[in-house]
Parts: structure tokens; sequence; C-alpha cells
């Protein structure tokens, strides 16, 4: 069982998915705004859409073509809820579609940028100039418009944009949640806030308190176990349910011996004694690394990892009788990610090291208060339950930890080596003002020496390699263009003080190809 969402009666702007890899972009640009929104899989039933009492429709966009035998089509009874509707590229296909007018088969597409010429001074297009860039990716175009249908303007190829005022249905061929669409947030907000008259009134001291109430009221008397990482999600998850029922939470902190520097110490200081957490700490390093010896095959040190954390996750989680939940940190991209339209790009990525399989025996039902929110939603609540800023602000750590970061084999040496690495990275640099301004920054230890010379004497040692990237979605990622003279203090610091480390290299590849972890 899952908690009920909590702002479900809220007025908000319902996003239909299509498949656009945007989607997320949509629904956070209406946030931004103050209006709460919802992104649901475009087949959702209309009396679904309906219960929500939305101000507004948002269609998205998708991959696929209105004519194609497997089109993501809905019935055009969408159209008579008297609920305003914007479609957005395939969106506006699809309204054009169902309401009678005529899409055609592109004949070149339009990828990138943009030059969008205005109609007229329509309210959609308030506050937008005469000529603006736009984000434009289709093929198929809308060729003539369903009745009682204008134009609101053209780029040199397609109609890229249309409505109806009488009805409310308003569609634009470009993307407006996209950055690269010069005015973009001001068309979104034209939509929400004068067209659909949203109240914004999304406000996360709010939302903390409602959550609170909830967690309360869902979870009685009864108790919850969490798995508290150290990372933003659970951290949050934690305090939010700590907040609400204290000592009926116990969270577990696994430390693998594969986590950052001092990382073990921080969480249970912070979580354990400054906010007074029931924390079980298990010291499990030496099972894990025992378990890691002699593997360097990057999947099969993963899986190795993984089936060991939930080993011993479970054991100490069975040892808490009469639990009735399990809380976890569960976000909005995640839930998107797993309800996606099918297809849909925005299905695919990432792989979550939330807590799995539980036994079954434990019938517990399962608490995820963090899951109609973004990311940095997450962090502004987590910096307003109190938690230091250099928590909340930490970038994020893959489940498999360092033990993706040592190249081949894991030994206890070389995860002393690179935690102290890794430490002078992160060290600079927070002193260098830069740690905000990357998205991910680490370092990798490769399992090849090399010669150099120290004093008058040759050596013979490892290399380090700095990794550190810039991304708004971890998807794709380029690297970060760090100042030379930063990248030489490093460098110079890695090799001096951690023993057995005579070469620096700073990794300069962007993802994809490469990816962000070498492992
Ligand atoms: P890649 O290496 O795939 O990483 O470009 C993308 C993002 O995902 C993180 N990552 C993981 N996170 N468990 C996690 O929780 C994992 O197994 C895992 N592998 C990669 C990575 O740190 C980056 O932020």
């Amino acid at each position: 069982m899952a908690t009920k969402n909590t702002h479900l009666q809220q007025n908000s702007i319902v996003i239909l998915d299509f498949g656009s890899q945007y989607n997320q972009l949509i629904a956070r640009r209406i946030r931004e705004l103050g209006v709460y929104s919802e992104i649901l899989p475009y087949d959702t039933p209309l009396e679904e859409i309906t219960k929500r009492k939305p101000d507004g429709i948002i269609l998205s966009g998708g991959p696929s073509s209105v004519y194609s035998p497997d089109a993501h089509l809905i019935s055009p009874d969408i159209f008579k809820l008297k609920i305003p509707v914007f479609g957005i590229c395939y969106g506006m296909q699809l309204m054009t579609y169902l309401l009678g007018g005529k899409v055609d088969k592109g004949e070149i597409g339009e990828y990138g940028k943009a030059i969008f010429y205005k109609n007229t001074g329509h309210s959609l297009l308030k506050n937008v100039p005469e000529v603006s860039q736009v984000w434009m990716s289709h093929f198929d175009e809308v060729s003539q418009v369903p009745d009682g249908f204008g134009i609101l303007g053209h780029t040199d190829t397609c109609i890229a944009g249309i409505y109806n005022d009488s009805q409310k249905f308003y569609a634009t061929q470009f993307h407006p949640e996209v950055e690269h669409t010069e005015y973009g947030r001001q068309i979104l907000k034209n939509f929400v806030l004068d067209i659909c008259k949203s109240n914004p009134n999304w406000d996360l001291q709010d939302y903390i308190t409602k959550s609170i109430a909830a967690i309360k009221e869902t979870v009685g008397d009864e108790k919850v176990i969490l798995g508290l990482s150290g990372g933003v999600d659970s951290s949050v998850a934690a305090m939010l349910i700590h907040k609400a029922i204290g000592k009926q939470l116990t969270c577990i902190f696994v430390d693998t011996g594969l986590l950052r520097q001092n990382e073990a110490k921080a969480v249970m200081e912070t979580y354990g004694k400054h906010f007074d957490m029931n924390i079980k700490y298990i010291d499990a390093s030496e099972q894990f690394l025992k378990a890691l010896k002699g593997v360097s095959d990057p999947e099969a040190k993963r899986k190795i990892i993984g089936r060991e954390f939930i080993e011993v996750f479970n054991r100490e989680a069975g040892k808490i009788k009469d639990a009735g939940f399990l809380a976890q940190g569960t976000i909005y991209p995640d839930i998107i990610e797993s309800q996606s339209a099918k297809g849909g790009p925005s299905a695919t990525i990432k792989s979550h090291h939330n807590v799995g399989g539980l036994p079954e025996n434990m019938h517990l039902k399962l608490l995820e208060p963090l899951k109609e929110l973004f990311k940095d939603e997450v962090r502004k609540i987590g910096l307003e339950l109190g938690i230091p800023r250099g928590m909340i602000m930490r970038h994020p750590f893959p489940g498999p930890g360092l033990g993706i970061r040592i190249l081949g084999e894991v030994s206890p040496e070389k995860v002393r080596i690179l935690q102290q690495a890794d430490a002078i990275f992160i060290d600079e640099l927070r002193q260098n003002d830069l740690y905000e301004k990357v998205s991910q920054a680490f370092v990798v230890l490769l399992p090849v020496k090399s010669v150099g010379v120290m004093g008058d004497e040759r050596t013979y040692e490892y290399t380090a390699v700095i990794r550190s990237v810039n991304t708004t979605d971890f998807m794709t990622a380029t690297w970060s263009r760090l100042p030379y003279d930063f990248l030489e203090k490093v460098s110079s610091r890695i090799i001096n003080e951690v023993r057995c480390i005579n070469r620096v290299a700073y990794d300069i590849s962007s993802k994809p190809p490469a990816t962000i972890e070498w492992e």
C-alpha cells in the first residue's frame, strides 16, 4: 500500500505524458510558477483526470506520429471537459488531428533552434516579442488548422502555433519548456496563470506541514524502517518522518566500507547525535570487502555489492519486530520513469539503489513522503527542516560507492588511497567555491602504475583520475571547465599528500559516449 497523494485536491495542471524526454521540465516549470503539476500517462482514464479537478491540461510532446498504427491516441472527449488544453509538439498535432484539422509528414523536419514569427497579439503570447527563438524537434507538422482555430505564428518551415479562444485550446509546435525557447517560461506562465487562472499556492512550507500530518495519520502507532544512505533523498525522507513520529522510526545505516572519507561519521553525527534520530549503524565493511576479494569485473562487483547490501539490510530490518512500514526516499522523477508512456524515452536511464526485495513475510507497507517532489524541491525541504547545507547540496553518490571507482579489484588499501584523494579534490572544490558549480565530482583510482620521480628517487605508483561533470539530468553531461590553476593545486596536493599516487589525470570525456562513472 502506498500513502495517498497529499495534494490531490489542490488546484493543479495535469500533463499527459506522450513520451517526450522534456516532460519533467514542463512539470518543473509550472511548479516554479507556484502551481502544483502532475504528469500522468497519456492513457489515464478521463475520470481519473477530472477527479483531480485540474485548472488546465497539457498534452506533451512524444515520439509517435498521429497516423502510425501504434500512435498514442486519446479520447476526443478530453476536449469536452471545458478545461483549457495546451498541446506541445506532438500534443499540437494530436489536438489538430482529433479536432478535424490536418497533419502532414514534414519534408525535412526541424530539429534545434528556430525563429518564431508571431502573428497575433494573443494572450498566450503576452510579453513575447514579434520575433523570438524557439526550440523545435519534430517531423510531422500541422498543414490545416481545425475549424474555429487561428494561427499564432510560424517558423520558416511550419505553422508553429494555433489557438481557439472560445474553447481555450492552444498549441505550439515548439517546446516552451526547453531553455532554448527564449520566451518559453512566459508562454507557460500566460497559459497557467492567465488562461487557466491557477492560483499559485504550491508552497513547500505548507507541504511540510501537510506531509507531517499525513505521515502521522497513515502510520498511527506502528513502527517504520528506513534505509538511510546519507544521500539527499533518504535523509530528507528520514527527517520528515522523524518530525512526524520521532522514535517510531528506525533508520538502518549500512557502512559498506566503500563510502567516502568520514561519511559514516558525518551521517551519524548529523542525524544520530544532532537530530536525535533512531539510527542503527551497521559496520559491514569486512563483509563487503571479503565478498569483493579477487573480483575485478565491473558488473560482477555491482552485483556482489547489491546482493550483500540486501542481505545485510534484510537481516537488520528483520530484527525490528512489529514494523508496519518500509519508508523510502523515492522522488517524483523515479515515479515518472517507472510509469512513463509506453515506449517513451523518459522511461529508460537510471538504475536506482532503493532497497529491493524485503522478505515477503514482513508484510511491510510502503511509505514514500517525497514521491510528489522534484530533487530541487526535496533540497529546499531539507534546508527548511534544518539539515546543514553541506549535506543537502552533496553531489549524488552511487549505491555501489567506491567499489565502482576503484577500477579492477578492490582492496582495503585502495579504498584508503581513493578516500584520501577524493577528499582532497572535494575539499579544494569547496574552498574555491566551485563545489556547487559542478554537478558531480569525484576521483577514480586506476589499476595502472606508472613511473615518476620524487626527490631523487624513482617512484612506481598508481594513477588517479579527477572526474567532474556538469549536467541537469545526469543522462547527458559535459566535463567541467575547471580552471587550470585549480587543477594544478588538486594534482599537486594529491601527489604530495596521498601515498601511492604519483600521477593525476583529468577526464575530459562527455556523456555520451562516456558515462559519468568509470564502471
Ligand atoms: P552513469 O555512470 O551511468 O551515471 O553516467 C549516471 C548517474 O547515476 C549514478 N549511478 C548510480 N547511482 N546506483 C546509484 O544509485 C548505481 O548503481 C549507479 N551507477 C551510476 C552516477 O553516480 C551518476 O550520478
